[in-house]
């Protein structure tokens, strides 16, 4: 079937790895990727789709309103799928308003264009909503987060997310727009930027840099390999019912320490150091203020409903992460150059 999909933040990480999978695997549909190719996004993550007849990238920014309305009165748009945002907690830290005008604003923009255009007549049509687990807070030593746990967003980054999916479900019920909406834990994979622990601690090995571990190193994230997430969307864009929520998280649970040192030894066999080589590197700094202890998600009513499940271990998508940043140096020489060093000297001056 014939469809025109608008997906937001396509030039980024898991944006990138969505925008492959509709592009390759839906020849039919018109993808178009909207993005505003902020120090986060990169069209060389999508080079090889880049001449696919069935893909546009039009580069604008969801803060702006009537550039927005302009796109949706371009094309005749069936369903969006937004993960346009800014993303990296550290920054809502130091800027929380740019994540207030992008995450909460830039949504309500989406959210009226969709509305307007599709004036009532919802058949066919979806907007669906990309968000994280960090909208329920912090978890203690035991227990997950449900698809009914109370939000309880602690850093600016959350507070911008759970405001967006509030206005998302606040759309469904008072003007009736199709939405599903998904909370996903910490994603890992190839073209992650390195400001992300797992690609910046890849990063610092390989350049034999310090790996700067916050606080006492015990913080937990549940770990999920960025192609499943993208198939996870996949699923429940095509078979999720309209007005529900899906957890997606791969019951993966890793304290921040041992992950480090599970990389540390995997990085000295890759580079062929001397085993404990790279775990020199590590170095305990200030931590991160309003630190979230622990995050897991249950994946069950996603895995019972629609049939999802991962479809790689931990060990074999860590393979592969660190396998591309190792083969794709000039990606991360891209990256890191410019903007990203005056960023990393005022992140970790202390
Ligand atoms: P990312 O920072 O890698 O990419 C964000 C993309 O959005 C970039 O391409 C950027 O250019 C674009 N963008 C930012 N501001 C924009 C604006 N104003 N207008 C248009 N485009 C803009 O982020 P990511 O890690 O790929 O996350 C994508 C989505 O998934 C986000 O909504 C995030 O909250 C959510 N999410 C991320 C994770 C994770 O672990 N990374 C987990 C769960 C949910
Ligand atoms: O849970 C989903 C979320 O995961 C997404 O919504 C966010 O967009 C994504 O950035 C991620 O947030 P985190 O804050 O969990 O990811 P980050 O990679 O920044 O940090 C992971 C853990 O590692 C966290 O406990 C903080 C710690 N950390 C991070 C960095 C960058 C360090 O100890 N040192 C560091 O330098």
């Amino acid at each position: 079937m014939k469809k025109t999909l608008l997906i937001t933040g396509g030039a980024g990480f898991i944006g990138s790895h969505v925008v492959r999978l509709f592009v390759n695997k839906y020849p039919d549909y018109q993808i178009l990727n909207l993005d505003a190719l902020t120090y986060a996004g990169n069209l060389e993550n999508l080079k090889d789709i880049e001449n696919a007849p069935n893909y546009t990238f039009i580069k604008a920014d969801i803060t702006d309103a009537a550039g927005i309305n302009k796109i949706f009165n371009t094309y005749n748009i069936d369903g969006v799928i937004h993960l346009a945002a800014e993303s990296h907690v550290d920054r809502s830290i130091t800027d929380p308003n740019a994540f207030i005008q992008t995450n909460v604003m830039g949504t309500a923009n989406l959210l009226n264009a969709a509305k307007e255009s599709w004036k009532g007549n919802f058949e066919g049509k979806r907007f669906y909503h990309v968000s994280t687990d960090e909208v329920y807070g912090s978890l203690g030593e035991t227990g997950f987060f449900l698809e009914t746990t109370p939000y309880d967003p602690q850093s600016p980054y959350s507070a911008s997310k759970a405001a967006s999916d509030h206005f998302v479900r606040a759309y469904g019920n008072t003007y009736g727009l199709p939405f599903v909406l998904t909370n996903c834990s910490n994603n890992y994979g190839p073209n992650h930027f390195p400001e992300k622990l797992i690609p910046l601690f890849i990063n610092n090995i390989r350049n034999n840099k310090p790996l700067p571990v916050y606080g006492d190193g015990k913080y937990t994230r549940d770990w999920l390999y960025v192609v499943d997430h993208a198939r996870a969307i996949d699923m429940v864009f095509h078979t999720g019912k309209n007005g529900e929520t899906y957890n997606i998280g791969g019951f993966n649970e890793w304290q921040n320490i041992e992950l480090v040192k599970l990389l540390c030894t995997k990085m000295d066999e890759k580079l062929g150091r001397e085993p404990g080589t790279s775990a020199q590197l590590i170095s305990y700094i200030k931590d991160r203020p309003g630190h979230d202890r622990r995050y897991a998600i249950d994946a069950t009513k996603i895995k019972t409903e629609l049939g999802w499940e991962p479809s790689v271990t931990f060990e074999q998508g860590l393979d592969i992460t660190i396998d591309w940043y190792l083969n794709n140096q000039e990606w991360l020489d891209h990256v890191t150059s410019g903007n990203y060093q005056s960023y990393y000297q005022k992140q970790y001056a202390h």
